[in-house]
């Protein structure tokens, strides 16, 4: 408070640009705004191995048509949130997310809160050019994140799942006084438009950054050739375990400019530059129980409960088993010494039992023959590896479908989370998604944590989510089998609920993409008295879902996909259904013809040939974003 009311008194005399009092935050904003980058923020292709690393080279070579061996820049693969900062004349102006590459949010007021962002390039050889895009990785250390998590639990909030949540959720702050809070750090690995300077090498890049006052991680260097790059891979996956924070692979680089740009882009992805990803991070320890949650749907789903571990700077402490099958299959029992990792190191999982460990007290598990939640009885349909209670009064599935409803894709009601809609259940304030819509401040100001001012926020929240789209619409009533996507589809087809409601299954299932078992569930969910009456009861209350557009239902019309390599969360098959539901065609030889190549972890001759013809190559994550 000294330093603003000193800074006012001297206002005409000083720059406060780069002044502390510049970082406390600002007043909150209603939403973020949006921006275009200079320049699109791309993203890395994935090499996993050695010898995808040499592949990345030799494609290199041969698209330069060289022998000679290139020099790269390698660098730690820092595990967190891209950000984009726009400096002019040497000022910070402006920072965005990474978005969709093209455009993202604009959270400079959160930026500025962070104490390693420089408010003013530091002048000291390099003079700051006109203007500039400096991007990096904004962080959460593994010591900070543990505090922070620490002091949410005393304070009653759920902890973070990883630094990298942690990181993003204050990041996306409306009220920049939170982030002020948080200890975010950045670390800078590139320019991206750049008006008033260039830059020969990534080397350089980097020092300059450097010189301007940008945090560069300690690790980065310079490798010779293809060789060194993959030493610095095997060496940081060592030193990882060291480091205070969190990376997931390291980057190679090529450190000139000029071939870089010679070596351009394809789809997304830079030719010059790769990802290389670490194996996940694993370690041992016991299962406790096993117990069992019911879904949305009803199903049941075995946890299993183990001694808490670390596992790269988390801990772990519930993994999901997904069914009995896979239980008889990995053969896991209560007792066990596993083997468990984050899967893209974020979600546990059970990868083995380590069967020497046994002692042959260990106990089998088996699915409890009633609901846990209702007690009524368990039943697994002909075909099916799931286990369900059907009854479709269970508290458990009621309040699952309230937060589905609720939820971001769905009806997007903010402030209405799990432990809020628990409450609400407990104590049968509501009873089903409709029931939202007729409460009264009254009703809600009695519950825990609830004082005048939430009440009011909840209810507005809850008002302002009546006219929403369709396709939210259809999502939030939670029918089987209709996912997002096919939500959307539907509302493109039948533009009102009412017509959606009165179709026939063949109507349905006559939609391309749409199966009959889609098609069944939806007609049954609409033959259901206990939905139709929440519909009505929707309606009664002023939801109104807002008609769509009819939309192309088959964004991929005509476009041909070839897959090579293993995908990490497709099968072939999968991947093939998901392109054919959206009117794209898979292929099994290249052309000149293909649209695109999507390429898994040790892909075959087709990539070389996709990048000989040009045609775009996607890494699993971009193949993702392409089928939405
Ligand atoms: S360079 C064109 N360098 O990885 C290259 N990215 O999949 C643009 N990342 O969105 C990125 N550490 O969030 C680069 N040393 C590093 C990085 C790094 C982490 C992230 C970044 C980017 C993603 C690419």
């Amino acid at each position: 408070s000294e330093l603003i009311a000193l800074e006012e008194e001297f206002s005409p005399y000083i720059d406060i640009t780069a002044s502390p009092t510049q970082r406390v935050g600002a007043p909150p904003l209603e939403k973020f705004g949006t921006a275009h980058h200079l320049s699109p923020m791309l993203s890395l292709s994935n090499a996993f191995n050695s010898e995808d690393i040499i592949e990345f080279d030799e494609r290199i070579k041969r698209f330069l048509d060289t022998d000679k061996n290139v020099s790269f820049v390698v660098e730690p693969k820092l595990d967190g949130i891209a950000v984009n900062l726009v400096y002019e004349k040497g000022i910070f102006t402006r920072g965005t997310t990474r978005g969709d590459g093209e455009i993202g949010e604009d959270i400079t007021e959160n930026l500025r809160t962070i104490p390693s962002i420089p408010l003013k390039i530091k002048e000291m050889r390099t003079p700051a050019p006109e203007r500039i895009e400096i991007r990096g990785e904004v962080y959460i250390g593994a010591d900070a994140f543990k505090t922070l998590n620490k002091r949410r639990t005393r304070e009653g909030d759920a902890p973070f799942a990883n630094p990298r949540n942690a990181a993003a959720g204050s990041l996306r702050q409306l009220d920049s006084r939170i982030t002020a809070r948080r200890p975010l750090e950045i670390f800078f690995y590139a320019v991206g438009t750049a008006e008033g300077i260039s830059f020969d090498t990534q080397w350089n890049t980097l020092q300059t950054l450097s010189q301007w006052g940008f945090a560069v991680n300690p690790h980065v260097g310079q490798a010779e050739d293809i060789d060194r790059c993959i030493r610095y891979y095997q060496e940081m996956e060592i030193e990882r375990k060291e480091l205070p924070y969190e990376i997931d692979g390291t980057v190679i680089k090529v450190d000139s400019v000029a071939l870089q740009n010679r070596l351009g882009a394809v789809s997304r992805s830079p030719r010059w530059a790769i990802a290389c990803k670490f194996s996940p991070h694993q370690t041992t320890t016991l299962i406790k129980n096993i117990t069992v949650q019911v879904g949305r749907t009803g199903v049941l789903t075995p946890v299993a409960e183990m001694d808490p571990v670390a596992i790269g700077g988390v801990t772990v402490s519930h993994a999901t088993l997904h069914n009995q099958d896979e239980i008889d299959k990995k053969d896991i029992r209560v007792g066990d010494t596993v083997v468990v990792q984050r899967a893209g190191d974020v979600i546990p999982q059970v990868v083995k039992v380590i069967i020497s460990k046994r002692t042959g007290n260990e106990k089998k598990f088996a699915m409890p023959e009633i609901c846990p939640s209702c007690r009524s009885a368990v039943t697994r349909f002909e075909g099916e590896a799931a286990h369900r209670c059907i009854n479709m009064d269970c508290p458990a599935q009621i309040r699952e479908h309230i937060k589905h409803f609720v939820s971001r894709g769905a009806m997007d009601i903010e402030g209405l989370g799990e432990k809020l809609i628990n409450q609400m259940c407990d104590s049968n304030i509501i009873g089903n998604p409709a029931d939202l819509y007729f409460l009264t401040k009254s009703s809600i100001t009695g519950l825990e944590r609830m004082g005048d001012k939430s009440a009011a926020n909840l209810l507005s929240a809850i008002e302002e989510s009546k006219s929403p789209p369709l396709s939210k619409f259809i999502f939030a009533l939670g029918m089987r089998h209709v996912g997002e996507h096919t939500a959307k589809v539907l509302a493109g087809k039948f533009t009102t609920l009412e017509n959606l409601m009165h179709a026939s299954k063949e109507d349905i299932a006559d939609i391309k993409g749409i199966g009959p078992a889609v098609a069944e569930s939806i007609t049954r969910f609409f033959s259901e008295g206990s939905n139709l009456k929440v519909i009505e009861n929707l309606s009664k209350a002023g939801v109104k879902p807002v008609e769509e557009d009819r939309e192309d239902s088959a964004p991929l019309s005509g476009k041909t996909f070839v897959f090579t390599g293993t995908l990490e969360n497709y099968t072939r098959s999968a991947a093939k259904a998901l392109v054919e539901s959206r009117g794209g065609i898979v292929s099994s030889s290249i052309s000149k013809n293909t649209d695109y190549v999507v390429t898994g972890s040790s892909p075959g001759s087709k990539l070389r040939k996709a990048q000989d013809l040009g045609v775009s190559v996607l890494n699993e994550e971009h193949f993702s974003e392409v089928i939405g």
